[in-house]
């Protein structure tokens, strides 16, 4: 009876898979103590102040969230340079993925996903019913006039784009980010999620605010799960033409960013010198996690997010079972469509320490 009762797109499309829980992990291995590098959160945990504001707003828990959420909306229009009525909070990027979804795709549309990248998008359009069209990446670098040429060929509805790309933590080019908006057919939504830009130095940034502001289909997803360490309480925002974002509340959950995440936003925002002390440390730590895995024999690829994507020339699963009993949690590439590989997410640097020393220990074991 379940079977029938579910759409049929839902018949052939798996799920989402994040990779098993830590709780999960460390009840299987008997350990107290896990460095959790596997999800990309930002380890850095909230800006100093942001929990004392959460708490500080609970006398208000009882109370539904007011539903425009205009004063996080005008926070984020000052922190981005955006115009309010441009800017849709939401429960994460997750959730305004599943938004645009719902208001854009119908069964049988065509979407563009290029390989590899973050595995919502195509999961999300799967799920609705869409044709999902994917553009494998040579040297995992996202061939944007090949995205282009087949949004073109399917007449495609959306265009995800990842930039920096989870996994590789590649960027795009300005260039050909320009050159793609011109190629890509008339009609077709680009969706850049943004989610790593926080990394990247805001005057090296691609600003497609300013796309927007030229009425190019272009939406921009954006996330307090990474820089700005919240994760656990669900806070994104998605900027577009207030055109479209007309459509997109009507598809959304009402009342779906809760009052918690709204205060912590708040009190997240506006701190421009805490986000780049943030994003300097990140970096460092990255950098230098990259050089101990160089150093080892291991290929890292430059990454532009808070993670590093390795080519460990060893079974990725083995290793990454391996590295667990030794308290260091990572992602096997072969989760990700990238058997040999692993992404690392990066934390302080005496955490990447040691998790340079086991991960090479480990490779050592298994080579
Ligand atoms: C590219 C990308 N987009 C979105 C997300 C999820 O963002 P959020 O926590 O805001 O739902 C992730 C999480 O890892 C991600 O890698």
């Amino acid at each position: 009876m379940t079977r029938a009762a579910v759409k049929p797109a839902l018949h052939a499309a798996g799920p989402y898979v994040p990779g098993p829980s830590l709780d999960e992990l460390m009840a299987r291995h008997g350990l107290r103590e896990v460095a959790k590098l596997n999800w990309n959160e930002g380890l850095w945990g909230p800006l100093p102040g942001v929990e004392a504001a959460v708490a500080a707003a609970s006398g208000q828990f009882w109370a539904y969230p007011e539903h425009a959420y205009n004063e996080l909306r005008d926070a984020i229009a000052a922190d981005t340079g955006v115009r309010s009525e441009q800017v849709l909070p939401g429960h994460g990027i997750q959730a305004l993925i599943l938004t645009l979804v719902g208001a854009m795709v119908a069964v049988g549309d065509a979407v563009v996903v290029p390989e590899p990248t973050y595995g919502l998008y195509a999961q999300a359009c799967a799920v609705a019913g869409a044709e999902v069209v994917t553009v494998r990446a040579p040297d995992l670098r996202i061939d944007l006039e090949a995205v282009a040429a087949a949004a073109r060929r399917t007449e495609a509805r959306i265009i995800w784009l990842c930039d920096p790309n989870n996994p590789t933590g590649a960027r795009l080019d300005p260039a050909e980010w320009r050159a793609f908006l011109a190629a890509a057919p008339p009609g077709c939504l680009v969706v850049a999620d943004e989610a790593y830009a926080d990394y990247v130095a805001p005057e090296e940034r691609l600003r497609r605010e300013d796309d927007i502001d030229a009425g190019r289909p272009v939406v921009v997803l954006r996330t307090f799960s990474k820089i700005y360490g919240l994760a656990g309480l669900r806070l994104g925002y998605l900027l577009g033409d207030p055109s479209l974002l007309f459509y997109l509340q009507r598809v959304q959950e009402p009342f779906n960013v809760n009052r918690a995440a709204l205060a912590a936003g708040l009190a997240s925002l506006g701190r421009p010198a805490d986000v780049a002390a943030r994003r300097a440390a990140a970096v460092a730590a990255r950098e230098r996690f990259a050089a101990a895995l160089l150093a080892g024999g291991a290929r890292p690829l430059p990454s532009a997010g808070n993670f590093v994507l390795v080519d460990l020339g060893v079974d990725d699963a083995e290793l990454t079972e391996r590295l667990l009993a030794r308290g260091v949690l990572i992602r096997p590439g072969g989760e990700l469509g990238l058997p040999g590989f692993a992404r690392i997410t990066v934390a302080p640097e005496p955490v990447m320490d040691r998790a340079a020393a086991a991960l090479l220990a480990v490779r050592g074991e298994l080579a």
